[in-house]
């Protein structure tokens, strides 16, 4: 049975463009519900000129309150019944409560090849450490920040005289590729990882 897909953002939603555009055909899940916690995410605007439901949850009247944040994250989210959730791009840490009940069956794409720079300004990391490639990451989202079964991988030279904007643009082109990839992978019930190229 097709599987129904919600996608959470905070931002752009490049990501969620890309999964968004390969769920057609004979793929075997669709989008049913587009959601950010920041209702000026620029993804908002492209998921609706796609017709895909949108939904807004602000995390801010709940400053401090992580669980009642997640409370009404839930209730938005069952409204559409989705099967999976792929976290893309959304910048808010999910508490054990929250996590625990989609465990299986959510999924984050982070800009590191992890376990390497978990959390926030991956790229700028990266280059102070001297890497010599960096990338990005899908995985099974738990508890922990940033862990959990990795389902792809794909990886990227770091370049002389990058900075960690153009290395982030580089990743980001591999994360269009390779999130996609193992959605489709994950949909149906193939957990094996992608690596890539
Ligand atoms: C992506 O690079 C994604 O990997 C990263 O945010 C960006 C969102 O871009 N996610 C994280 O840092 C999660 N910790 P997008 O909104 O254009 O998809």
């Amino acid at each position: 049975m097709t599987k129904r897909v919600a996608i959470l953002i905070s931002g752009g939603g490049s990501n969620m463009v890309s999964l968004v555009d390969s769920m057609t055909g004979d793929h075997p899940a669709r989008p049913v519900l587009v959601l950010s916690n920041n209702e000026d995410a620029g993804g908002l605007a492209k998921a609706e000129a796609r017709g895909i439901p949108t939904a807004v949850v602000d995390h801010r009247p709940f400053r401090g309150d992580r669980e009642g944040f997640e409370g009404i994250l839930q209730e938005a989210l069952a409204c559409h019944t989705p099967d999976i959730i792929c976290l893309a791009g959304f910048m808010r840490v999910l508490t054990e409560s929250f996590v625990r009940p989609w465990q299986g069956r959510m999924i984050n794409i982070h800009p590191s090849l992890l376990p390497k720079y978990r959390g926030l300004n991956t790229h700028a990391r990266a280059l102070e450490a001297g890497e010599a490639e960096a990338g990005c990451t899908v995985h099974e989202v738990t508890a922990e920040l940033d862990e959990g079964p990795t389902l792809g991988q794909a990886r990227v030279p770091v370049l002389a005289g990058d900075t960690p904007g153009t290395l982030a643009a580089r990743v980001l082109d591999q994360e269009h590729i390779l999130y996609p990839a193992v959605l489709r992978r994950f949909a149906e019930g193939d957990r094996s990882p992608i690596y890539l190229p």
